[in-house]
């Protein structure tokens, strides 16, 4: 959905200029929310280094707080400490949560509240959230005796959970969404019997290697490890969780690079989940020039630093199980096409229609603005690159991921460009404005 801009001024972004240096990405928003909602449900002390300072995190940790869980200050480079309650040990929280622009936060939270017999929970969230859809989530989870409520048959929130004994399923997921398994595993934790769940293609899957870290009976299996089985019954156990920089954040920089030219820019430190690495792939298909300089295994999750070059760009094609391994790159993909030579093609990207908001709608709307030749499908986009873009009003309409998108765009533009609603970043990347300046100088 677009909103009107607010009436603060617009950010100028001035376009030319080159990009030249290192820097460090902050850690990875799926892991941290992750590490701050195990460690509440472990037993003991979590201490999780890198944990991504951004408003999504401080989203969850505020619910989390609402619960009773003792939770330390969230700020960039200090360790926070989580208060582990155990299982069941949430309170019921006298207020309505707010999970702010967070999709992660509400739908792992559906599942870890669903199954807390005898307490009531109201999950609510900004415009932008209460216009997502939950049903994806909320379905499945009744399937294991959840009950949740909402507007327009349960799909909206604000949602009402009456927590209740849950027991166990086997329950395939509608969309390959890590959320949305995410919620089912952390519901089959305290189910009587053991969850398979199963979903379409594989998403992300921190919260298995996360879940069996903190001591969770749980397994992975079926083609491409699309069935997860959790048996409840084990103690989660308090650990020290260290947050590789997230690949999402890093892609706005891979792109920049690949196509400022006289770009040379390494950045440190980035998660290197292979169900993550998707957009390594499409800039390897593009002909980007990028090198992996030091890979190493750091708590669980490959990292690894990333050095990218300008050249020249060829069109590239994406759909089908590639999606969820690239699905929150595509805004800054769709930008890189536009420098590509050749027609390059977005498909089965339906789920960017659900994001923060309509990205392919956004996306093709904004760059649309700069020249971009898009041509907009139900599934995805077809972008014919090799068009020079030109600067433009520009408006991120709410969404982080785009205004960092646009952002990169604005610096190959032919004229400067000014960017409406800025702020938006501050949802997974606080320090992005300050990291470009500081790589432009
Ligand atoms: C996330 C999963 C993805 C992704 C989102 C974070 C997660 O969403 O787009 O930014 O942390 O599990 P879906 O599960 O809806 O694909």
């Amino acid at each position: 959905m677009a909103h009107a801009p607010t009436s603060s001024n617009p950010l100028p972004l001035a376009s030319g200029g080159s990009l030249r240096g290192t820097v460090r990405v902050p850690g990875d928003k799926s892991i941290s929310h992750r590490a701050l909602l195990f460690g509440a449900i472990a037993e003991g002390e979590t201490v999780i280094e890198g944990l991504l300072p951004a408003e999504d995190p401080l989203s969850t940790a505020a619910c989390l707080r609402a619960m009773g869980v003792e939770v330390s200050e969230i700020a960039a480079g200090k360790p926070v400490r989580v208060q582990g309650v155990g299982l069941d040990g949430f309170l019921e929280p006298n207020a309505v949560l707010d999970c702010g622009n967070s999709g992660t936060t509400m739908r792992l939270m559906l599942g870890l509240l669903a199954g807390k017999a005898g307490r009531h929970f109201v999950l609510t969230g900004d415009q932008s959230l209460r216009g997502r859809p939950m049903r994806r989530v909320a379905g499945p989870l009744a399937q294991m005796g959840a009950q949740i409520q909402g507007r327009q048959g349960g799909n909206y929130a604000p949602l009402a959970v009456a927590g209740q004994r849950l027991v166990g399923a086997t329950v395939h997921t509608p969309v390959a969404s890590a959320q949305v398994k995410s919620a089912l595993l952390l519901a089959a934790l305290t189910a009587d019997g053991p969850t398979t769940v199963i979903e379409p293609a594989q998403s992300r899957d921190h919260s298995e290697r996360m879940l069996r870290a903190f001591g969770a009976d749980l397994s992975v299996g079926g083609p491409g490890g699309t069935e997860v089985v959790v048996r409840p019954g084990a103690q989660l156990r308090g650990q020290s969780v260290v947050v590789p920089g997230d690949i999402s954040s890093a892609a706005f920089w891979l792109v920049a690079g690949a196509i400022t030219p006289g770009a040379d820019l390494t950045v440190e430190n980035v998660g290197l989940n292979p169900s993550r690495t998707g957009i390594l792939e499409v800039l390897e298909q593009m002909g980007a020039r990028i090198e992996i300089l030091a890979s190493r295994d750091v708590a669980g999750e490959p990292v690894g630093d990333l050095r990218v070059t300008h050249g020249p760009l060829k069109a590239f094609e994406i759909g089908g199980d590639l999606i969820p391994r690239l699905v929150d790159e595509i805004p800054v993909l769709a930008v890189a096409a536009c420098c590509a030579e050749g027609v390059s093609r977005i498909r089965d990207a339906e789920e960017l229609r659900v994001k923060e908001t309509d990205r392919l709608a956004v996306m093709a709307r904004q760059l649309g603005a700069m020249g971009a030749a898009i041509e907009e499908f139900e599934g995805g986009m077809t972008i014919t690159g090799g068009k020079a873009l030109q600067g433009a009003v520009l408006d991120s309409e709410t969404d982080h991921r785009v205004a960092m998108s646009l952002a990169v765009a604005a610096t190959v533009a032919t004229g400067d460009s000014q960017l409406h609603r800025p702020e938006a970043a501050a949802v997974s990347y606080p320090g992005f404005w300050d990291d470009l300046a500081r790589l432009r100088a």
